[in-house]
Order: structure tokens, then sequence, then C-alpha cells
């Protein structure tokens, strides 16, 4: 058995549509989702004699409240044995903000835990665990743009690169996604994603019509603020900006990292800033 360490990267969503209500009360959607690779939380595993959970963050449980836990006691029931391992959780990501940091651990905890102890996993089932653990999750599986459909677990990868930097901003306010889903009005909305790709491009200019995250009402509705944090992306020269999953991390993206650097300026020092840079 070795020692793991392992980057669980966030993501944004490009544009998110709530598509229909599910007998099972979950929601259909559809949605690109974007990796942010410079902007992750890191993982360790260490074999041990116990099982043992160190973090970081003094916000998050280290109990089963933990989504990495939940994902080592699925893989041991599914295993129907114990795996005595030491995980540490180094949280970078903004927890409860749309930025899938939860999600991403869960399936660098599902990764890491099949290689040490050579549970012989393959992709499908690896993302019908993550699915079990929550809708975000398959997407982390291997971490690519993608279209996810259904809950998100239906992913068709894509080829687009996003070449310009993307300032990330969240003010520090925690959305419950269960709250926001119980909030919206699922909406028959027909965008196909293929009419603002152009080869590893995307149309920014035509995203800022078409591309709406189904979730912004009821968060601009509920925390005005977050209302004026896009206004002023859009003020600061962003060629878009739309709110990442159910908020309230709002992203923009800039034409360059000083445009990028002088609208994060303009934001109240207490704001969580960050400047993904493509390529690191
Ligand atoms: O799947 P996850 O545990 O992240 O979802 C949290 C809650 O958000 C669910 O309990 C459900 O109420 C809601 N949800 C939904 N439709 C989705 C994803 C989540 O209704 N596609």
């Amino acid at each position: 058995m070795k020692y793991i360490e392992i980057k669980a990267p966030a993501k944004i969503n490009i544009g998110l549509f709530v598509v229909s209500k599910r007998a099972d009360g979950y929601h259909n959607l559809r949605t690109l989702f974007y990796p942010v690779s410079d902007l992750y939380d890191k993982l360790t595993f260490e074999p041990s004699n116990n099982f043992e959970f160190i973090c970081n963050s003094a916000e998050l449980p280290i109990d089963k409240g933990n989504i990495v836990v939940q994902a080592k006691e699925l893989l041991e029931r599914t295993f129907g044995k114990k795996l005595n391992v030491k995980i540490t959780l180094e949280k970078k990501i903004p927890t409860q903000a749309g930025l899938g940091g939860g999600s991403s651990d869960a399936a660098a905890t599902l990764i890491s835990l099949n290689e040490m102890f050579k549970l012989n996993l393959k992709h499908d089932q690896l993302i019908e665990l993550a699915l079990q653990l929550g809708s975000d999750v398959p997407f982390f599986i291997r971490t690519k743009p993608a279209i996810g459909t259904s809950r998100g677990e239906i992913l068709e990868e894509i080829p687009v690169e996003i070449s310009e930097p993307i300032l990330i901003v969240n003010p520090g306010i925690k959305i419950s996604t269960k709250e926001a889903f119980e909030n919206i009005q699922p909406g028959e909305n027909r965008f196909d994603y293929r009419s603002i790709i152009n080869g590893t491009e995307l149309f920014y200019e035509k995203m800022n019509s078409l591309v709406v995250n189904d979730f912004e009402n009821y968060a601009f509705k509920k925390y005005p603020q977050l209302k004026n944090i896009k206004d002023q992306l859009i003020e600061s020269g962003a060629l878009f900006a739309l709110m990442s999953g159910s908020g309230s991390t709002m992203f923009g993206i800039f034409k360059d990292v000083v445009q990028a650097k002088e609208a994060a300026n303009k934001f109240p020092k207490y704001y969580y800033c960050w400047i993904s840079i493509p390529g690191c």
C-alpha cells in the first residue's frame, strides 16, 4: 500500500439550465462543467492501523457529515471490508459556494482508495458510486470540460479551452443546494451548447444573451449583493459573467490578467477572489 497525494480541483458551471422536476425528487438539468485546475483542495492518503481523518477547516465536520468520510464508508459497504487509512484534507476551495469543492474531495477519495486498496473499480463503476454521493461528484472522476445532463452524471466531454483568466468572486454567503432547487421553477429552455462553441473556443458575445444560470433569480432576490458583483464584473470589462452552480460564487472571464486584477481590487477585502490563469 502506498502513500497518495491528490489535488481535488474546483469547477464552474458555464450556464445552468434546470429543465424539469423528476419523479425521484431530483431535477434534470443541462450545464457546461468547466474545471478550475489551479484552485484545488489537497488530500493525502496514508496506510494506517485504524481510520483517521484530519481536516484543516474548522467549518467542516470530521465525522460522517463529511463527504470524504461518506465516500470511504460507501467503498467499505460495497466491498464488505474496513479500509484503514489516514486521510488528510487541506481545504482551499470555499465551501457551499457552487464550486464543487465537497464533490471534488469525494471523487478524489474514491479514486485514491480504489488505487491504494487495489479495488479494481472501472470508470463506469466509479461514476455509479460517485452519483450515490452527490449529483456533481461524477464530473470529478475525470474533471474534463463536459456538458452534463440528467442530474449531471451523464457527461459528454467537449474539448473547450478557456484561454483567458477567470476571476472567481465569493462574498462568503453560504447557499444550500437543496434550498436553491426548492425555490426555482424549471423551464423548458431548448438552448444547445453547440451554438456557442467553435472548435475549442467559446463565443462570449453570443453567450451573454443565451447562457443563463436558472438559480440567479432566486439567489439575486435573496442576496442582492450577488447581483451587484455580477454588475461590477461586467462594468470592469468581463467578456462574460455568471453565477456558478446554485451560488454564491460569481465568475467573470477577462481578456487579460491585468484587467482581472483591476476588477478583483474593486471588491471589498473580505471577499474571496481567485484569478484562475489558463495553463496553471
Ligand atoms: O445530489 P446532491 O446531494 O448534491 O443534491 C443536493 C440536493 O439538491 C438534493 O437533495 C436535491 O434536493 C437537490 N438536487 C436536485 N436536482 C439535482 C441535484 C440536486 O433537485 N439535479
